[in-house]
């Protein structure tokens, strides 16, 4: 299925080919392919270098680590995600580990790691779904998450698959259009909501 992202400006393809299926092929991701993928995420900029990203990773091929991850997702994430052949949880580190501060940067920081991750995964044909929906609590116990961290997203990593194998949802989700704000809505310049020259 193609859907790529319809641009006003041309970008790179690793970023226009992207998007978050919920329909994934059973095929492997092999663990060099996965080792890849975080490497990309180990090397992403963060605040004093903290490093803040934590992530728990479970294979299909490891079926009772696969249903613990399984299991801090909420129902409606479960019912497509168990067919992904990776689940991983992202957990962020709340304080600084060179004073102690709070680390008011640390969920933004997680998320550009994985945003590292995320394109190259595109660069190897590989798709990702992150999930919001997920039972952080659930996962805390699970893994004995210490307090210091929270359990931020969940998400699926693996080859596209056949809609048709989706809960009819799902399958709904799957086909709808992308959509997103305008250039204009989302990039200003020389005042609040005022849109920069190249975003009017
Ligand atoms: C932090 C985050 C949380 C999300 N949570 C969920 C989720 O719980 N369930 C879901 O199906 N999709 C979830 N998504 C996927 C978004 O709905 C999706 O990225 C958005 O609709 C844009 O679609 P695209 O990624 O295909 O461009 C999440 C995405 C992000 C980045």
């Amino acid at each position: 299925m193609n859907k790529q992202a319809e641009t006003r400006y041309p970008i790179h393809d690793l970023l226009a080919t992207r998007w978050s299926p919920r329909a994934f092929d059973d095929r492997a991701v092999a663990l060099e392919t996965l080792g890849s993928l975080f490497e990309a995420a180990r090397w992403a900029a963060s605040c004093f270098n903290e490093q803040p990203w934590r992530f728990i990773v479970a294979t299909r091929e490891q079926p009772e680590e696969f249903d613990r991850i399984l299991g801090c997702l909420v129902e409606p994430n479960q019912a497509w995600a168990k067919q992904a052949p990776v689940l991983v949880l992202g957990v962020a580190k709340k304080s600084f580990a060179h004073n102690g501060n709070s680390n008011a940067h640390a969920w933004h920081d997680l998320g550009l790691a994985t945003a590292g991750l995320t394109v190259q995964a595109s660069a190897l044909e590989l798709y990702i779904h992150a999930m919001a929906g997920i039972l952080p609590e659930e996962a805390r116990a699970r893994y004995q998450i210490p307090e210091d961290y929270d359990v931020v997203t969940a998400f699926a990593i693996g080859y596209i698959g056949d809609a048709d194998r989706l809960p009819e949802a799902a399958k709904e989700q799957e086909l709808a259009p992308r959509e997103r704000r305008s250039l204009a809505e989302q990039v200003f310049s020389s005042g609040w909501e005022n849109p920069a020259d190249f975003s009017k």
